[in-house]
């Protein structure tokens, strides 16, 4: 089978003048929540392809993806200004280790995103695996501005549906609200408030999936490796899992 499919852009959900929803039509995609696919087009002859976390969960028909245009970007920049009824290619070939399979068992879920990287967890917290395997699951969500806090909504249904399980919390790093943290993910680790914020130890009964910005995800795991906990490797099983955006 041909790596790529002809697929067609149903929505292109606008948030704010950088960060996009966009909604497609393809049928026959096979993936695990947590994983991400490519999307291309045609750039003067040439497929220029990236890879996008599905934000959709796997028993859901239309893709979502949940994308920033990055200046001077050659695929982002195009992306975001799709409209429906467009076409663009999709690879057959979903990919990735950010899933929960791919985690081991424990009692605690922690989720750390940055930005776009929010994707990934939306698709793994709808589905009922979390849920079913974990008695907390506590998300933190970083981005620089308060709009850019997008799928909020979705965030409070999930935290309406699993009242006594769920908690996020956003982190807005550029301006300062009455709400949620401040500043960065690793410091908050470090300082011990996003501990307290969630009411709940570090400690090896826990799980960490870290996604989005390199330098977040690398910060973040020296601060929980200075807590005791280590890195998940298919043979050396550990408590972080991670999954860089560029
Ligand atoms: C496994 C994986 C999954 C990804 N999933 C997503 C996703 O769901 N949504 C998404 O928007 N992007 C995602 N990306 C990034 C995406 O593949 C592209 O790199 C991005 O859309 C920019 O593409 P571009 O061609 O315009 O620029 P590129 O040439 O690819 O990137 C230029 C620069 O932009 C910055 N950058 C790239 N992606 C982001 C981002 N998301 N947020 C902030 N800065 C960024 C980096 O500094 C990068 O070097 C993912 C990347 C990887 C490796
Ligand atoms: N956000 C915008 O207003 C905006 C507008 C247009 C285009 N863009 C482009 O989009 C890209 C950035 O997008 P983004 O804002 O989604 O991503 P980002 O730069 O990764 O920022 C998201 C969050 O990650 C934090 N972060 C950055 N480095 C970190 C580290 N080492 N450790 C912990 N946290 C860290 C940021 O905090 P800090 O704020 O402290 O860095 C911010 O809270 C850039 O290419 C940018 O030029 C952004």
């Amino acid at each position: 089978m041909s790596e790529w499919i002809q697929a067609t852009v149903l929505n292109n959900k606008r948030w704010n003048e950088h960060l996009h929803s966009l909604q497609i039509e393809a049928e026959g995609i096979k993936f695990t929540a947590g994983q991400y696919t490519r999307l291309a087009l045609d750039i003067d002859e040439v497929r220029v392809a990236r890879p996008y976390s599905f934000v959709n969960p796997p028993d859901v028909e239309t893709l979502e993806f949940y994308l920033n245009s990055v200046p001077d970007g050659p695929l982002s920049n195009r992306l975001v200004n799709m409209n429906s009824g467009d076409r663009i290619w999709v690879s057959t070939k979903p990919a990735g280790f950010l899933t929960l399979d791919e985690v081991p068992d424990g009692q605690f879920l922690w989720m750390l995103a940055t930005g776009t990287a929010i994707g990934p967890f939306l698709s793994i917290l709808r589905t009922k695996q979390p849920w079913n395997r974990f008695q907390r699951v506590l998300l933190a969500y970083a981005v620089r501005n308060e709009n850019e806090l997008s799928y909020r909504d979705l965030l409070e249904q999930f935290s309406k549906q699993h009242s006594e399980q769920f908690t996020w919390v956003p982190f807005v790093s550029r301006e300062s609200l009455d709400y949620g943290l401040s500043g960065r993910i690793p410091t908050a680790l470090d300082d011990g408030s996003l501990e307290e914020y969630f009411k709940q130890k570090l400690n090896r009964d826990t799980q960490v999936m870290i996604c989005g910005n390199p330098h977040m995800v690398k910060d973040s795991i020296s601060s929980l490796k200075a807590k005791g906990l280590s890195k998940n490797l298919r043979h050396t099983p550990g408590h972080i899992t991670v999954e860089r955006y560029w």
